[in-house]
């Protein structure tokens, strides 16, 4: 069964909007470590409009599940990963404007750049993972530079409608089949909700989801305990 990491960025959105204390993240992943998560992510955004250094510092510190952390291929960022160690950290792209991460990491157009963050971040003991389109291409280039794991973006595959969603699983399947040929471990993430987990939680060899905007807009209503348990219990599938 795939293992679920929570991502808890939105919870220091709304703290940042008042540039206060709470909600803190760190009670959230306390809560959605309670609630079974296996993993808690966060993303160190260079703008530091969400999660901010004491975040990542203390959530490394109390966590019992793995730490991931997202980020950009940044001098500045990867050094703090450095030296905080998260147990992984999946490289993605980053750009001011966008509200949330867009598209996958483009490892063909700037291979320099990537291997030069997943050395380093792998000198510091640190698992890395690519943030990759379903794209063959990109698979076989993260794979070449040594990548632990590939995360397959499904941004459009939540967003597509009942039309368009079938071909979209196919291109994600044919990615995963890709990622485990090249030996890696694969995960998933982004737009994924509580209605079309299922479909790529089954995707063959599926080992972690990392699922943020759905989680902690249910936990607004619900708590977090309560709605990580009932991701938790959507991602294990039909029961007998
Ligand atoms: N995976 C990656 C690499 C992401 O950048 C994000 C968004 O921060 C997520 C997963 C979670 O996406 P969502 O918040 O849409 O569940």
């Amino acid at each position: 069964m795939a293992k679920l990491g929570v991502n808890i960025d939105h919870v220091a959105t709304v703290r940042q909007a008042r540039r206060t204390y709470e909600p803190d993240p760190v009670w959230a992943a306390v809560a959605a470590q309670l609630g079974g998560a296996d993993g808690i992510t966060v993303h160190l955004r260079e703008d530091r409009r969400h999660i901010q250094d004491r975040d990542v510092r203390l959530l490394r510190e109390i966590l019992t599940v793995k730490l991931n952390l997202e980020l950009a291929c940044s001098d500045e960022i990867v050094g703090i990963a450095c030296q905080m160690k998260p147990d992984q950290a999946t490289l993605v792209p980053e750009r001011r404007e966008e509200v949330t991460t867009e598209g996958g990491l483009d490892v063909l157009a700037h291979r320099d750049k990537v291997a030069s963050a997943i050395k380093k971040l792998q000198a510091a003991g640190i698992v890395v993972s690519l943030f990759l389109d379903p794209d063959e291409a990109q698979i076989a280039a993260g794979a070449a530079l040594g990548a632990d794991a590939v995360e397959l973006h499904t941004g459009k595959y939540a967003l597509g409608n009942e039309k368009s969603r079938p071909a979209m699983l196919k291109q994600l399947q044919r990615g995963g089949q890709a990622v485990v040929k090249a030996g890696l471990v694969l995960h998933a993430g982004h737009g994924l909700n509580y209605h079309n987990v299922q479909p790529v939680a089954a995707i063959a060899g599926m080992q972690e989801l990392n699922i943020g905007h759905s989680i902690v807009s249910r936990a607004v209503f619900v708590g977090m305990e309560g709605a990580v348990r009932e991701m938790k219990r959507l991602i294990a599938g039909p029961q007998p």
